[in-house]
């Protein structure tokens, strides 16, 4: 049967798994008849109509590599509703029936829009380091980016313990505490702040008066990246004010997290999501991202992926407490 073109792009920061996903869609799509167009710098590349065909070979050799051959972009145009027409034209012209997109919460917001303006289909898949994609239990390059904290932070160990320091690790995760919480967990951390646990009391007073040092005499905490100014230098620094006893250095991990070889379960994942984005086209969904739940393929709509504050199992925080005494 004659198929029109699928589209894939991936779009926002990018994770490892990426190549792996393309590699899935395209192969699943080739296989079902359809054929594919890889569009360049995420929705950039949709306006600018900057996208080649797609062959099996195309996708060989990228399983196993970091970032993605499509490269990625954060679009600013594609916010506007002057780019999503300019989008949605591209797609009449270049006959792209259906669009595939690999990316994190920003990604599929803009494919929600999109969808809402215009009679498209977009097929979401979770591609971010951060987990912060509701209706998935995990999301396409997180696992390797814990893999590649908990690295790290083996290392940093070595140093803190030698010296008699505390360090302040600083981790990605945007306002999503997913990665600080399970590195920590880990790498047997003592502490992680996170977002998600920003109540009354002060995180870094609960540390404290847990008594760290009382029998180590190292520590380390896992901070997420902050917004607002409270990453790792803003709990160093209150230490070295508060507690000069101590001796305090800072470690922010950065980009670094982001890059190198996928781990076999984002591997494993991106196969899976990105053949059963085609299953999905074949069996006419239309604006869902393609998540997994229990071990469980499901479909999850954009709205309800893009819910602000995917909940922490809370339960993570008392086994880091109690393992870490
Ligand atoms: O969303 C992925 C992510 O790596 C976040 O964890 C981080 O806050 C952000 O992207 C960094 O973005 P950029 O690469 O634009 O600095």
């Amino acid at each position: 049967m004659e198929r029109g073109f699928v589209g894939i792009l991936t779009s926002g920061g990018d994770a490892s798994g990426m190549n792996a996903t393309i590699r899935a869609v395209t192969r699943s799509a080739i296989c079902h008849g359809f054929k594919v167009k890889g569009i360049f710098r995420g929705y950039e590349g949709l306006i600018n109509d900057e996208m080649k065909e797609m062959s099996t070979e195309d996708v060989s050799n990228i399983i196993q590599r970091g970032g993605t051959i499509l490269k990625t972009a954060r679009s600013k145009e594609f916010e506007t509703s002057e780019g999503r027409k300019k989008a949605y034209e591209v797609m009449q012209k270049e006959n792209i029936s259906a669009l595939v997109v690999i990316g994190g919460d920003g990604s599929l917001r803009g494919a929600r829009t999109f969808a809402e303006e215009y009679d498209v289909t977009c097929i979401g898949l979770p591609g971010t380091i951060d987990n912060d994609l509701c209706g998935t239990d995990v999301t396409i390059g997180y696992d390797t980016a814990l893999n590649t904290i908990v690295e790290c932070v083996d290392k940093i160990r070595d140093t803190a313990t030698s010296h008699e320091r505390i360090f302040f690790v600083e981790v990605m995760g945007r306002d999503a505490g997913f990665l600080a919480q399970n590195s920590a967990i880990a790498s047997g951390a003592e502490a992680a702040i996170i977002p998600e646990d920003q109540t009354d009391s002060d995180q870094l007073e609960e540390f404290i008066s847990r008594g760290f040092r009382k029998t180590k005499n190292s520590s380390i905490v896992i901070v997420t990246e902050s917004p607002n100014g409270k990453g790792a230098t803003y709990y160093a620094e209150r230490v070295m004010r508060e507690y000069p006893q101590y001796d305090v250095r800072v470690t922010i991990l950065g980009h670094l997290q982001r890059g190198g070889s996928p781990s076999a379960n984002d591997r494993i994942l991106a196969s899976r999501l990105g053949y059963t984005a085609i299953q999905a086209l074949l069996e006419g969904q239309r604006n869902v991202m393609v998540g997994i739940r229990n071990d469980e393929v499901v479909y999850v709509p954009f709205t309800e992926a893009i819910k602000k504050n995917k909940p922490i199992d809370k339960s993570l925080i008392a086994v880091l407490n109690e393992l870490s005494i």
